[in-house]
């Protein structure tokens, strides 16, 4: 059933991107400050808890745009691969939230501030090392799961372009 556009606007197409590639970065680098000790570690740190609430508030502007603005199931697509293809967006999105508020509530029940560049948050949350550990595990399992949802999204908007030569990945680049 025809409900919008068929392709994401120019605005979706530059969060995604944009996001895409924070969200990667933030993955490597939260890999690194796991190996890491000194001041080096606290640096990198400071930059990974900017970019990660960066994420948070691009997010609140994504979610009103791709609301404002619908798209519809991409031309040809079966009903079971639209419906999934939705459940592994919204499990991204899920994400996407669980990450920035984890580490957040993480820093904060640590008693550590949390600055976006140089910005300080207000303080949600005091000192507790039961939500602190709560927080950490959160943000750690988060991460995998989202690393295992992004090759399963990228592989299959690859083989949706390669293979099924279709415009999933087109609509999401140039397509209009
Ligand atoms: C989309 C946003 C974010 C992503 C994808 C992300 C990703 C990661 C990853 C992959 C790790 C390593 C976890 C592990 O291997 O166990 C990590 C660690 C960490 N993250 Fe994030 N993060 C995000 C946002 C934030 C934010 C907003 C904060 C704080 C304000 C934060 C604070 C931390 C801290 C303190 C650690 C180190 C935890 C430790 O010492 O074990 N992160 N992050
Ligand atoms: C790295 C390679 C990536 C490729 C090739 C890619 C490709 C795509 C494509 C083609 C779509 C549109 C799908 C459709 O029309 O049904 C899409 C949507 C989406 N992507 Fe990616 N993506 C990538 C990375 C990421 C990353 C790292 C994230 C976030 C963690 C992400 C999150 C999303 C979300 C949430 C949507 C749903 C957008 C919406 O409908 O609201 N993507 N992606």
């Amino acid at each position: 059933m025809a409900t919008g556009n068929r392709s994401y606007n120019l605005l979706s197409k530059l969060f995604h991107w944009v996001s895409a590639i924070i969200i990667i970065g933030l993955i490597v680098v939260g890999q690194m400050m796991e190996n890491m000790e000194g001041p080096e570690k606290f640096e990198l740190m400071g930059l990974h808890k900017s970019f990660g609430v960066l994420i948070l508030l691009v997010l609140f502007a994504r979610v009103i745009n791709r609301f404002t603005n619908p798209v519809d199931d991409v031309a040809g697509i079966s009903a079971m691969n639209a419906k999934l293809a939705k459940a592994g967006h919204g499990l991204l999105y899920l994400c996407i939230i669980l990450m920035p508020v984890s580490g957040i509530l993480m820093s904060q029940s640590g008693g550590h501030g949390v600055e976006m560049f140089g910005l300080a948050l207000p303080t949600f949350v005091g000192e507790s090392e039961a939500l602190g550990g709560v927080a950490h595990a959160v943000h750690g399992l988060a991460s995998k799961a989202l690393i295992v949802l992004i090759i399963g999204h990228a592989g299959a908007a690859l083989y949706h372009h390669f293979v099924l030569k279709d415009a999933t990945l087109k609509r999401m680049t140039h397509g209009s």
